[in-house]
């Protein structure tokens, strides 16, 4: 069996100040990937910086030839959530108590996929 993979990743700078505004990082294996994460800087939320990133992101997936787009979000995270249903990800599956919480508690990991290309 012969497989390969490989990391697609996209950050967001702020033109002025240089600073980092946010990140997302995928890595593709044959027509698949997986979003392995994306984050915003917490004092620029709000403000498009996520869909931008993402949209900028699929892009270049479909240009990979990403056929499918897969990731893993914690139930709770409502933010996330939102994010991923405005792009069209729809859920596939749930791993019960997935996450290990700070406070000791599980949390349950749902599994989304996207349609790319
Ligand atoms: C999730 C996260 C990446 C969103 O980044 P962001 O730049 O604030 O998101 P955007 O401003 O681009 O929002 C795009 C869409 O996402 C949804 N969304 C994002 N934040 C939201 C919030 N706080 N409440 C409700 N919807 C939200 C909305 O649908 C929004 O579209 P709208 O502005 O038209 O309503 C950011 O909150 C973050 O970094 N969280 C911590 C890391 C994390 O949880 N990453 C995901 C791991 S699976």
């Amino acid at each position: 069996m012969a497989t390969s993979s490989n990391i697609s990743a996209l950050s967001a700078i702020d033109d002025r100040s240089g600073d980092l505004l946010g990140f997302v990082i995928s890595r593709i294996v044959m027509d698949e990937a997986e979003v392995l994460t994306i984050a915003v800087a917490i004092d620029r939320r709000r403000r498009g910086v996520a869909a931008t990133l993402l949209e900028t992101h699929l892009s270049e997936l479909a240009m990979e030839r990403v056929r499918r787009l897969f990731l893993e979000v914690e139930e709770g995270n409502a933010n996330a959530r939102a994010l991923y249903q405005k792009f069209g990800f729809v859920e596939k599956g749930r791993r019960d108590g997935y996450y290990r919480k700070a406070d000791g508690s599980r949390a349950s990991a749902l599994i989304m996929q996207k349609d790319v290309i």
